[in-house]
């Protein structure tokens, strides 16, 4: 079955063709250096930038992969969670796709594609336990089987992307800041007692990252050098000050034994084998080396997807529509986005 994947959930306007579980050709834009100046998405901003980009990308993706439109045999589209306006121009041209090209249309829970995206690369066994970190959900999920998910806990808060993007804009780093702290951590051993592990007190399964966020500002208040001059002459290829490297090794430590703390226990209470480790802050390495260690030590199975498919793409909700549509699971043109969902 010749997939079209399409995702337009936040900033990446993305479309992928996926066979039977097999990515044929991406393309995407990211809309990134248009939010940046802002330091976060722009809504409105992101709405437009998608209606631009999806045409000339359909070409582009039909033009690469050599097919024709008129190959393609189902529609996948991420229906949410995301920004309203972002998710209805992806429904909009996806409903237009099906509805010229006469074939079936399915929407996509962005969230459930992050935690199926490992599939393009391996099999994955259930029942597993699915931790998703990314720019807006933090979630832990038991995984019964490729459409089962039950949530288990959640951020009450801030996401663990949103946590190291705060923190980078307080450090007056560029935005999307997950990847400047991953790579400035590396130039320093991180102190432990530098910033507390959130929630591990409370025995539930959530999460909840503000109050490491208010820390790390207390921190800058104290050692207002570490605020830098001019977020546009950092790249992530930069050397850090000294200072500057030990808090983001000690801040990326902080989020990771938190983030490791509740999966353990997530495996202890469902007594599952597989553990799936998803979204863009899977993408860390502090917070991958963490968990292949854990998982190591507990006997467990890591699913852990490659870097490019941890952040947001569109090859993750083709796989995933593949899968609802091998179960019989389709939409009509009704389809609605789903801006909230927190499953
Ligand atoms: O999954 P994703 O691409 O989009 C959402 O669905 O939210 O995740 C984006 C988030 C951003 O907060 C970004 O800073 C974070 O993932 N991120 C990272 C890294 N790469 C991306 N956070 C920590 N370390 C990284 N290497
Ligand atoms: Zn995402």
């Amino acid at each position: 079955m010749l997939s079209l994947g399409i995702e337009t959930s936040c900033d990446e306007t993305a479309l992928a063709l996926v066979d039977e579980g097999r990515i044929l050709q991406e393309v995407m834009f990211s809309q990134v250096d248009k939010h940046s100046i802002f330091g976060g998405v722009v809504p409105e901003m992101a709405s437009r930038e998608h209606l631009r980009k999806l045409q000339p990308l359909w070409h582009s993706l039909l033009k690469k992969s050599e097919r024709r439109a008129g190959d393609v045999e189902l529609i996948a589209v991420a229906r949410g969670p995301g920004l309203l306006g972002c998710l209805l121009v992806g429904l909009g041209f996806a409903k237009g796709l099906a509805m010229g090209l006469k074939i079936p249309l399915v929407g996509v829970n962005h969230l459930h594609a992050h935690l199926m995206a490992p599939a393009l690369e391996q099999e994955i066994e259930f029942p597993a336990v699915g931790l998703l970190v990314s720019g807006g959900h933090t979630s832990l999920y038991k995984i019964d089987s490729s459409i089962e998910f039950e949530l288990l806990g959640r951020t009450l808060d801030d996401a663990a992307g949103e946590a190291f993007d705060k923190t980078a804009r307080a450090l007056n780093l560029p935005y999307p800041g997950g990847v400047y702290i991953d790579r400035f951590a590396s130039f320093a051993e991180p102190d432990p007692d530098m910033f507390p592990r959130p929630y591990l007190d409370n025995p539930s399964l959530d999460f909840s990252f503000s109050g490491l966020k208010t820390a790390l500002v207390n921190h800058i208040r104290k050692h207002p050098g570490l605020v830098q001059e001019n977020p546009l002459e950092i790249t992530p290829d930069s050397t850090p000050d000294p200072e500057l490297a030990r808090v983001c090794a000690s801040f990326n430590l902080a989020v990771a034994e938190t983030l490791q703390a509740k999966l353990q226990r997530a495996v202890s209470a469902t007594g599952v084998q597989n553990v799936i480790l998803a979204g863009g802050v899977a993408a860390n390495s502090m917070i991958r080396q963490k968990t292949i260690k854990l998982c190591s030590s507990m006997g467990l199975r890591l699913i852990l997807p490659s870097l490019n498919l941890c952040t947001d793409n569109a090859s993750m909700i083709a796989c995933c529509g593949e899968i609802l549509a091998r179960h019989g699971l389709y939409h009509d043109l009704e389809l609605e986005a789903v801006p909230r969902g927190r499953k």
